[in-house]
């Protein structure tokens, strides 16, 4: 269960993933890295976070032609990133594009193979947005395990779905796909933006992976104590 919980860094302030990270690390290895902290640690921020023994989810959301995105994952694998993840609606190619260069680049460097996952819909969408802004006619819960077989057919680990989708994604994809759900909101912290959430211990009793959290930890009076009742939530589930 330890292992189960990442800790989303949506901070450019060095001084505070400095010592957040610090903090965390014997609790919770897996920290998220998105474009805020990369913006001010760059590359140097992959060696410093395994010498801690921090393992890395860098949270770019890929969406670009196959080429660049093949170009993208295979620096971030080339970096020795745990986990790595790119918008299923950049369609087939684009995500089987990106896994033969992560599996290229692992091989070549002889770097651990990361795990490659398809973000699916987004989190603060709901369904009402998601029918308006995408004038889709399919339900979204649908859309979610369409996009995740469609990355599990070009070869990727896993998707990033919220965890009400989390059923209909195992049926579609079996035990050995890699769900990662954030969207979760412990009963004590506020929603925010996102939409489609459950609760921590909610999460795991549907079966996910891992959970992402970020700002009921980040923005937490005290982080260490949040992240406690949070991993505590997770092992009574
Ligand atoms: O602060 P909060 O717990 O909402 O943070 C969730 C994290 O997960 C953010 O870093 C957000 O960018 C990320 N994320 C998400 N929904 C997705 C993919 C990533 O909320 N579908």
């Amino acid at each position: 269960m330890r292992e189960g919980l990442i800790v989303a860094l949506d901070t450019d302030d060095i001084e505070y993933i400095d010592w957040l990270s610090g903090t965390l690390v014997d609790i919770v290895p897996w920290i998220k890295i998105g474009f805020q902290a990369f913006s001010t640690l760059e590359t140097e921020a992959f060696p410093w976070f395994r010498e801690r023994g921090h393992k890395i989810f860098i949270d770019l959301k890929f969406h670009d032609i196959p080429n660049t995105v093949a170009r993208d994952v295979g620096t971030m694998t080339k970096n020795g990133v745990h986990m790595i993840n790119m918008h299923a609606a950049g369609g087939l190619e684009m995500m089987q594009a990106a896994r033969e260069s992560a599996e290229k680049v692992a091989a070549e460097k002889d770097v651990p193979m990361p795990i490659l996952l398809g973000v699916t819909v987004l989190t603060s969408i709901d369904e009402n947005s998601f029918q308006q802004d995408f004038g889709s006619e399919r339900q979204l819960t649908k859309q979610v395990v369409y996009l995740a077989q469609l990355a599990q057919e070009a070869g990727l680990g896993g998707v990033v779905a919220s965890p009400l989708e989390i059923e209909a994604v195992r049926k579609a994809c079996g035990d050995d796909f890699v769900i990662v759900t954030p969207g979760i909101r412990p009963t004590w912290a506020s929603r925010g933006d996102q939409r489609r959430i459950t609760t921590p211990a909610e999460a795991i009793r549907r079966g996910t992976d891992y959970i992402v959290v970020g700002r009921p930890i980040i923005e937490a009076g005290n982080p260490l104590a949040a992240a406690e009742m949070i991993l505590e939530e997770m092992r009574g589930a």
